[in-house]
């Protein structure tokens, strides 16, 4: 069935939303990041407690000081007093309306009141410091929870996005969103957020007390908080877009640097060091361009906020001055007053700083969010059953295929049908479709038209674990990862016991070379495996794939790094572990070819011919014209190994020309595998490949 116009714009549609595209961040996505809080509500509890108190001990510092200087002055007026002759004492008793006890009970009430103030600032001090510590550590220790679950969550999504999203995206931008996206949008739920509402707070309480201190002065102050909130809406959105670029560029950065640095040797094979320097320079001149940019935004921000909050002081300093000289306004209010002004415009201050905070992890969240919320283009549908286990039927019907935007089908109306513990071999030219079609039958694509089924299930219809667990899967490209060589053989099945660790090794002709290393088993791997040969990387894949003992075995090009030798032998080991398993070989080999029990010919993504050696070399040119041409050079090697040593072995002509650059490592591998089978010519020598590289 062809792809139907209905089907292809919807495909479109979907998954579009790639970290492709930067749009505006928005508050609510931040405030989906904040709610992740939720999950430390006692923590992120105390850590306001904390900041409310401590906020409370600052706030009284002020009132002590009017105290203070109350008692102070207090103090001055009755030593004047004393010092005064006895006749004008009795003047001044008589004007203020105070008897000679009372003036003398004055004076020792300031030097209480002194120390009492003296002894409050200090408490309120310590105090404000235990708990801005509290505050400090227990939101700190929040945000990093928030962290934590949003590396979770966004990790434990790229791992579930299919193949068609991570063929779309690069490495490089995921890996800047699970690490720096997060860790912005951290630090302002840590940091910024809460001291958002700690200054939000302290404006609103020291206005209020600037109020009921003098009134008639906080109306001087007043019509300064409007102008800097209208300036800080203003900063907030030019540089949130600002932010995004910044995250952008950092992204594509990151991108060249992952890129080259997994492509280090194919970079210095072409001498491209220059081009890749230069490359690199370009990229962090524009992300250091664009951080200027934003620097510069931000140095407008603070020095127009610093002047506005000089100009309110310089207000306050005028008309108090004039309360003062006409005796409405003791020197103690005044200095309250000019104190909690601070509590006015230090907030102001911090609030530009937060601003800046807050665009960045919007548009950080945004970036997050946009891969969480990614729909993901394989997915078990609501109902889909467990598939329980199978035969190993598998059969194509009708089906078509066409990969993300590529309106050309790769596979078009492909009908094939695979008899439980037959062996198929996939032929056809390089992009032909022969790794796409296998790709059909994990999943790892969804068909556009027509079902594939295994035994009676549609795969869509089917979970997508209990269908992957019954494939046993070798892909044209080897990945290990870091771990030990048995740590990578039992990748599927960490449970494995040792005899099924070795059985399988054994059955890919991995064993003895892995015995022959030092630490055997436990020989660490290197990064991608980079301390194997090309050869050794895909046996120990081909065990992979075999201990989990699957119904249904696909093997792309798995042989093809191989040499000759031992290809024979893991070609023996498989055919004995192909029995009673239906397996998908997509091989450049004759001996798999003539070894299999029905060959399916791909051509321009159709199926050019299906059958047995003998029927297709009668009936397909196609075919004929194959084997000639890319599988007969070994065509001699197949059963007798003592046959082998004698053998010329070249590897057939790689189809490839343009991937060698991709995978340098196959092509040098398999170069060295080749001379290494030279010097020491015995069935199963490629065990030396890897010291021969
Ligand atoms: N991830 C992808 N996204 C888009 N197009 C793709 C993708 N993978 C393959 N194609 C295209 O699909 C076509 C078939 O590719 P496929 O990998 O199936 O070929 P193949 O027969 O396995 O080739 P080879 O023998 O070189 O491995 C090619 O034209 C290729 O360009
Ligand atoms: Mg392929």
């Amino acid at each position: 069935m062809a792809l139907s116009s209905a089907q292809a714009p919807d495909r479109a549609q979907r998954g579009r939303s790639g970290p492709g595209r930067e749009r505006k961040g928005s508050m609510k996505e931040l405030g989906r990041a904040i709610r992740y809080l939720g999950h430390y509500r006692k923590l992120t509890t105390y850590a306001y407690v904390a900041m409310v108190i401590s906020l409370v001990a600052q706030l009284m510092v002020p009132q002590m000081l009017q105290n203070i200087l109350d008692a102070v002055s207090r103090g001055m007026v009755v030593q004047q007093f004393n010092a005064a002759p006895a006749a004008a004492q009795q003047v001044i008793l008589q004007q203020s309306g105070m008897t000679l006890e009372q003036m003398e009970a004055g004076a020792s009430g300031a030097q209480t009141a002194l120390y009492w103030a003296i002894a409050a600032i200090l408490l309120f001090a310590v105090a404000r410091g235990l708990f801005s510590f509290a505050q400090t550590y227990m939101s700190e220790a929040s945000s990093q929870g928030v962290a934590f679950d949003l590396r979770n969550v966004l990790f434990s999504k790229i791992q579930r996005l299919s193949f068609s999203y991570h063929d779309r995206n690069r490495t490089g931008q995921l890996m800047i969103r699970a690490t720096d996206d997060v860790e912005k949008v951290r630090v302002f739920i840590g940091q910024g957020l809460l001291l958002a509402v700690q200054a939000v707070l302290l404006l609103v309480s020291a206005l209020l007390l600037l109020t009921f201190t003098n009134w008639r002065l906080t109306l001087y102050i007043l019509p300064i908080l409007p102008i800097a909130f209208v300036i800080f809406l203003f900063f907030g959105s030019i540089t949130q877009p600002l932010f995004g670029k910044v995250q952008a560029r950092l992204s594509a950065l990151n991108t060249i640097l992952q890129e080259t640095l997994q492509g280090i040797k194919v970079v210095q094979a072409f001498a491209r060091e220059p081009q890749a320097i230069a490359r690199f320079d370009r990229s962090a001149g524009d992300l250091m361009e664009q951080q200027i940019r934003v620097a510069r935004v931000f140095s407008f921000l603070f020095p127009v906020i610093f002047m506005i909050a000089t100009l309110g002081q310089d207000a306050v300093l005028y008309f108090g001055g004039r309360q003062m000289i006409a005796g409405t306004l003791t020197i103690g209010e005044w200095q309250k007053f000019s104190l909690y002004l601070v509590y006015v415009f230090f907030p102001i201050g911090q609030l530009g700083f937060i601003i800046s905070q807050m665009s960045q992890a919007q548009a950080s969240a945004h970036r997050i969010f946009e891969i969480v919320d990614t729909e993901n283009e394989v997915v078990n549908k609501p109902g889909a059953v467990p598939l329980p286990p199978v035969q190993g039927r598998v059969e194509f019907e009708n089906v078509s295929f066409s990969y993300f935007g590529n309106t050309d089908p790769v596979l078009s109306d492909i009908s094939f049908v695979a008899e439980p513990g037959q062996t198929v071999a996939v032929l056809g030219a390089t992009g032909s479709g022969k790794s796409s079609f296998i790709n059909m039958i994990p999943r790892f694509y969804d068909v556009t038209g027509g079902r594939l089924l295994v035994d009676t299930y549609d795969v869509r219809d089917v979970t997508i674990e209990s269908l992957r667990r019954q494939i046993g899967i070798v892909l044209q490209e080897t990945n290990l990862f870091t771990g030990t060589l048995r740590d990578n053989v039992a990748f599927g099945k960490p449970e494995a016991t040792d005899e099924e660790i070795f059985a399988a090794a054994r059955a890919a002709a991995a064993h003895d070379f892995i015995m022959s290393f030092p630490d055997g088993y436990d020989t660490a791997v290197g990064e991608r495996g980079s301390t194997l040969s090309g050869g050794q990387k895909q046996r120990i894949a081909i065990a992979r794939a075999l201990l989990l003992s699957p119904r249904i075995l696909i093997l792309d090009d798995s042989t093809s790094s191989v040499d000759v030798a031992t290809e024979a032998t893991i070609q023996k080991a498989l055919d004995k572990l192909m029995e009673g398993r239906t397996s998908f070989v997509i091989a450049q080999r004759i001996s798999t070819v003539l070894n299999a029990d029905r060959i399916l010919v791909l051509d321009k993504g159709r199926v050019a011919a299906v059958g047995t050696h003998e029927e297709l070399m009668e009936s397909s040119a196609i075919y004929a014209e194959i084997y000639r041409s890319q599988l007969v050079e070994d065509a001699a090697p197949q059963r007798d190994d003592a046959e082998l040593q004698f053998l010329p072995d070249a590897p057939l002509p790689r189809k490839h020309n343009g991937k060698a650059q991709v995978s340098s490592g196959t092509s040098t591998e398999a170069a060295g595998a080749r001379g290494a089978n030279d010097a020491t010519k015995t069935a199963g020598s490629a065990e030396t490949q890897g010291g021969a590289r």
